[in-house]
């Protein structure tokens, strides 16, 4: 049933060059006598807000394998929240680090200059659509990104309101917090956030009030941007910026369609709008391209990266037209964001991704797409299977007429994948995201989707 892959590139192979790295392999119970003590210090001593779904106690990893702390080897198709892009440990990124470790660990890019900043912004840069000039600023994650990005819309806007969507999950600081509308636990009990957010639906085409496809789903919210919230609530003059997942993460895996984000682009030039992707978990290769934004053919004004950027080193970036980033020295600033490691991590995961594992990414992920189209015919709690190369979200229902959320089947299903070794993450209320490392091959594909069926397969038992 697991067909050999049709070709191995040079680094792939060095990456997962022994066998024992490829495949899961279960040697004690789960979890383990090590893993059981490091769970039982962990509950007393870490914060209770963390929330994992499964009890794996990593110790290493190499390729797409994590190895926990009783020797069981895991497919890792979560690779830290969509982070470990060119796998766990890449020798080239490994040494990177090493090497930028031993001359200069720090010496903060706000005060100071040093050769590699500049260089990687450079090659971020270009990457970014449209015929402007970008300018780079590096930060330490993800919600960071968001939060520069929302202070430069504003700075360059000089308005202060902002549009962001229901489902979209922009992070957890208090600027970035108050752009997500994910889970509601994500904001209960922390009082009030920024004024001047709206939220307007995602075109989320598998639920689409209005009975439209996957092309065609989201005119009656862009409607309703126009004819209500622009005329009852915020005049688009007072606009700073309109943010969008173009494929959303958190909320469930799902995409916009391709005119949808055209058109919020051509209202936001219409008034002067910034149009901010927040391109955190969709990036650095992960649909094939670049940017999932690519796919789409819009031009954003600001987008917003981390995860992927430098393999699980804390850095993230956001990268603004030249004509958008003219603020004034000390207007923003960082002590860490774009460390000499972070950023040696990051020039070694550009180089891998440039040179095989965004076109990886594409090729194996149509692939998996292939292998999944008849899942839906095949298994009646698969209500659909959606994205764009390595991000594909299966979302999970009790019944496909009715499409009744079935977040307890789900959450079976990612516990029964750990239990066979295969690392999978939720999102949404009721979706499975895969979301491997870039440089899986189709032997992995296919070993990660046997193990996945099986256990659909046994969910569906219960339904
Ligand atoms: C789209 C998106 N934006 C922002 C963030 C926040 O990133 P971080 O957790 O690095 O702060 C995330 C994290 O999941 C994300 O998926």
């Amino acid at each position: 049933m697991i067909t050999a892959p049709e070709s191995k590139t040079k680094s792939s192979v060095i990456a997962q060059s022994k066998s024992e790295w490829k495949l899961p392999q279960l040697v004690t119970e789960l979890p383990g006598p090590n893993a059981t003590r490091v769970l039982e210090q962990d509950a007393r001593f870490m914060s209770p807000s963390y929330t994992r779904d499964y009890p794996l106690v990593a110790k290493r990893g190499r390729g797409a394998v994590v190895e926990d702390v009783d020797g069981n080897k895991f497919l890792d198709f979560a690779a830290g929240i969509a982070v470990c892009s060119t796998g766990h440990c890449h020798p080239k990124v490994v040494a990177a680090i090493q090497e930028q470790a031993a001359e200069l660990i720090h010496m903060s890019g706000t005060d100071f200059y040093y050769e590699n900043m500049p260089r990687f912004a450079e090659k971020l840069a270009v990457t970014v659509p449209g015929p402007e000039a970008k300018k780079v600023f590096f930060t330490n994650s993800g919600t960071e990104a968001v939060e520069g990005a929302v202070k430069l819309a504003r700075y360059a806007t000089r308005r202060d309101k902002f549009i962001a969507f229901y489902g979209c999950f922009h992070g957890r600081s208090m600027g970035s917090l108050s752009l997500t509308a994910s889970k509601s636990t994500q904001r209960k009990g922390f009082g009030a956030l920024l004024s001047g957010v709206e939220h307007i639906p995602y075109p989320y085409a598998y639920r689409c009030a209005h009975g439209h496809t996957a092309q065609t789903c989201g005119a009656e919210i862009l409607e309703q941007l126009e004819g209500q919230i622009f005329k009852r609530l915020f005049d688009p003059e007072e606009v700073a910026g309109i943010i969008i997942e173009p494929i959303q993460g958190e909320g469930g895996y799902v995409p916009a369609p391709d005119f949808f984000l055209q058109e919020l682009q051509r209202i936001c030039r219409q008034h002067g709008i910034m149009l901010i992707v927040d391109e955190v978990q969709s990036g650095m290769g992960r649909t094939g391209k670049w940017w999932a934004c690519e796919n789409s053919g819009i031009e954003p004004d600001i987008l917003c990266s981390a995860k992927g950027i430098a393999s699980g080193m804390p850095l993230g970036a956001f990268i603004a037209r030249e004509s958008v980033m003219t603020w004034k020295p000390g207007s923003h600033g960082t002590t860490f964001g774009g460390n000499p490691v972070c950023i040696a991590a990051g020039l070694a995961t550009f180089d891998l991704i440039e040179s095989e594992y965004r076109e990886n990414a594409g090729q194996v992920g149509d692939y998996i797409f292939q292998k999944t189209a008849n899942w839906t015919d095949k298994h009646k709690i698969v209500g659909d299977v959606r994205g764009r190369g390595l991000m594909i979200g299966i979302e999970i229902v009790r019944d496909q007429k009715t499409k009744e959320k079935g977040p307890d089947l789900r959450n079976h299903i990612v516990d029964l994948a750990f239990r066979r070794g295969l690392c999978i993450l939720g999102a949404g209320e009721n979706t499975l995201r895969l979301s491997p490392p870039l440089l899986i091959d189709r032997e992995q594909a296919d070993a990660a989707l046997a193990i996945l069926e099986q256990c659909i397969q046994e969910a569906e038992g219960k339904a």
